[in-house]
């Protein structure tokens, strides 16, 4: 068992990682004494496999619990879903004593932190994550907020989670394809800030997608220490949050270009080896490295290449019209060595076509 702390000041919370810690969920809480009663959000299908589980643990320690449910998918992270989920607490006679609990991947933390930082103008929450790209990424640092048509995530804001509790035996419940989008992510946590992190990963390669429990949880502890010191001193994401977002600027645009076809780990993975060709063209990143980060995402079954299908000018706009893009000037993260990049919004036009491939 590992337990973290994202030191926030009064914001401060825990990252509790243990094989089983779902059917202790309950008793976690009572020690730490969050709320008097918990509603749990999960989309339909997380609610299925672990809903029951999770009622229980609380069951047991006797807390009141409810659980809601929202459709699985993308799709559902909007503002009707929130206004359902709203009136829904409202209906459940939900005050500020209570707190809400996500239990699932990115969207349901998203939604449900959305949902916790407007209800009564904020409620407590904490989150459960089911998916490995939820316990290694967005259910720690407190991003929360839903899509519009205009734009994904344009709707949100910065709202803390009390606890996180990640129980690493729900990952053997996953399909390939998730397990595969959250390991882009572990890897990204290498190249950003840790080679000996890199060389582990490689070292353990097989261990890792095997799901060795030891290792397991040894790689989600180390990608959440991580996450949590860039947090503690970024937490709005005005400066070196920004490394978080390594293969991100042209890997949304894959996703995007592909209609969402490409999951979110597939297109990083891919933005990754693309942005290192700008950083090898900016004659930052040596070859032999920028190959060694592609042969550690493709050791992972991750895919590098962009589907030479995909529209490389729609890709191009995409990129300007990012919300995280200045002016219409998108900026990337650059490694310079693997565990250690830079930031930078100065690269031309060609350099970016020869990115995309
Ligand atoms: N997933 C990037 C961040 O939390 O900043």
């Amino acid at each position: 068992m590992k337990q973290l702390q994202v030191g926030l000041e009064d914001r401060a919370y825990p990252i509790l990682i243990r094989e089983g810690l779902l059917s202790e969920v309950g008793e976690e809480l009572k020690l730490r004494k969050i709320a008097k009663r918990y509603i749990i959000i999960a989309d339909d299908h997380v609610a299925e496999l672990f809903g029951g589980q999770l009622v229980e643990s609380l069951r047991k320690v006797n807390i009141p619990v409810d659980l809601l449910t929202f459709p699985r998918g993308e799709a559902s992270k909007n503002l009707t879903t929130i206004g359902r989920l709203i009136s829904a607490l409202a209906q459940l006679g939900v005050d500020r004593q209570d707190a809400l609990i996500a239990l699932g991947g990115g969207v349901t933390g998203d939604i449900t932190g959305f949902a916790a930082a407007i209800y009564m103008r904020g409620i407590p929450f904490v989150q459960v994550p089911t998916t490995l790209l939820a316990q290694v990424d967005s259910s720690v640092g407190g991003k929360t907020g839903v899509d519009i048509p205009e734009g994904k995530n344009l709707v949100g804001c910065f709202y803390q989670p009390q606890a996180v509790f990640i129980d690493t035996l729900v990952l053997g419940q996953l399909p390939r394809e998730e397990l595969l989008n959250g390991l882009a992510e572990v890897v990204k946590y290498g190249v950003i800030n840790d080679l000996d992190f890199f060389n582990f990963l490689l070292s353990n390669q097989k261990d890792i997608l095997a799901l060795e429990p030891a290792i397991v949880e040894a790689v989600i502890a180390h990608c959440c220490t991580i996450k949590a010191r860039v947090v503690e001193a970024d937490e709005r994401e005005a400066d070196l949050r920004r490394i978080l977002n390594y293969g991100h600027t042209l890997g949304h645009a894959v996703e995007a270009a592909s209609n969402f076809t490409i999951p979110h780990g597939m297109a990083i993975s891919m933005g990754m080896v693309a942005v290192n060709t700008i950083a090898m063209g900016k004659g930052l990143l040596a070859a032999e490295k920028a190959q060694r980060i592609k042969d550690a995402l493709q050791g992972f079954g991750l895919p590098v290449a962009i589907p030479p299908e995909l529209d490389r000018c729609q890709m191009t706009e995409l990129l300007k019209s990012d919300k995280k893009s200045v002016g219409g000037r998108p900026f990337f993260v650059l490694p310079i060595q693997i565990g250690k990049v830079i930031i930078s919004d100065e690269v031309d036009d060609a350099l970016i076509a020869r990115a995309f491939g």
